[in-house]
């Protein structure tokens, strides 16, 4: 395959790598996995499902690590609970605990032993992911859009084919990977290169990479030669740039806002914008805040 004729070839599975410890939230996540904090009314790691589910995603692939078994278990059915709420006539809640089952055969589970990195865990899951494009969508960035991102990027995939990667303005992009932008195309970007973690006055936009990948299975070669970069870790930034090299890649500003819950003040911010958007709860939530505000503080 060359960048004359990407591949629109059907998207159907999603990576989502959870091994991470999750330190920059400490202690919240000593003995839990981070993906497993509640945002509002339930697991960040659910809106993420949500998102894949809502592009049209059949196969679900967890990277996970140790200590992460609470993920495997959310998405399994919770048989003495079910029974209990069952036994006491609680359908809105048994209804909410059946939410997150999915069919069986329809998510797998594999280990990544140890970080070495975004670019080592997506690499993980070569076999299960096989022959066919994928997404790959980091749970600590939540993303508030109608339709869901992943849903947006894999429109522009119908049309354009080949890679794509979601991105977002922002301040100060130096902590993420960051794109190097030659034309665009309403929101669609066409790219002249990426940096991963610039340093502030070297990052090439303020467009940073924002989480959300649609790859051509062509990258797992590449992950498996890829040296360490930033951080001393095997990097999916890099080893995109060098897929970029023969093949079709877009960036694609998507219409939404992405919460980053990698850190304790990003975390707050997305439980709050969660709550407030709730479509039961938003108006009380909006109430409790405004009340939380006020109060004097010595
Ligand atoms: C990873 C990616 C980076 C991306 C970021 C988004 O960084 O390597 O390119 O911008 O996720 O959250 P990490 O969060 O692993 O430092």
């Amino acid at each position: 395959m060359d960048s004359a004729s990407p591949s629109t070839r059907p998207l159907r599975k999603a990576v989502l790598p959870v091994a991470g410890f999750g330190t920059r939230v400490l202690p919240a996540t000593k003995s839990i996995p981070k993906e497993m904090l509640p945002v509002f009314d339930r697991p960040a790691i659910q809106y993420v499902v949500d998102e894949a589910l809502a592009a049209g995603i059949e196969h679900i692939i967890f990277v996970t690590g140790r200590n992460k078994g609470a993920i495997e278990d959310y998405f399994d059915r919770a048989v003495e609970l079910e029974t209990a709420l069952r036994n006491k006539n609680k359908t809105a809640q048994l209804e909410e605990v059946e939410l997150s089952v999915r069919a069986p055969g329809t998510m797998s589970f594999v280990r990544q032993q140890s970080a070495q990195g975004l670019g080592h865990a997506v690499w993980c899951a070569r076999d299960i992911v096989g022959d066919e494009p994928f997404a790959v969508l980091l749970p600590d960035m939540l993303m508030m859009a109608k339709p869901s991102c992943l849903a947006q990027m894999a429109e522009a995939y119908g049309k354009v084919g080949g890679n794509i990667i979601a991105v977002e303005p922002c301040e100060d992009p130096s902590s993420y990977g960051v794109i190097d932008p030659e034309s665009r195309e309403g929101r669609l970007i066409k790219m002249k290169g990426m940096v991963e973690k610039p340093k502030k006055e070297d990052a090439p936009s303020n467009l940073f990479i924002s989480g959300r990948y649609i790859l051509q299975p062509e990258i797992f070669a590449l992950l498996e030669s890829q040296k360490p970069g930033a951080g001393g870790e095997i990097q999916l930034t890099d080893a995109m740039e060098r897929l970029m090299q023969n093949q079709s890649f877009h960036a694609l500003e998507y219409d939404g806002r992405t919460y980053d819950c990698g850190d304790k003040i990003g975390y707050l911010r997305a439980f709050a914008a969660y709550a407030l958007a709730h479509e039961e709860l938003g108006p009380k939530a909006a109430a409790a805040l405004h009340a939380a505000l006020a109060v004097k503080r010595d």
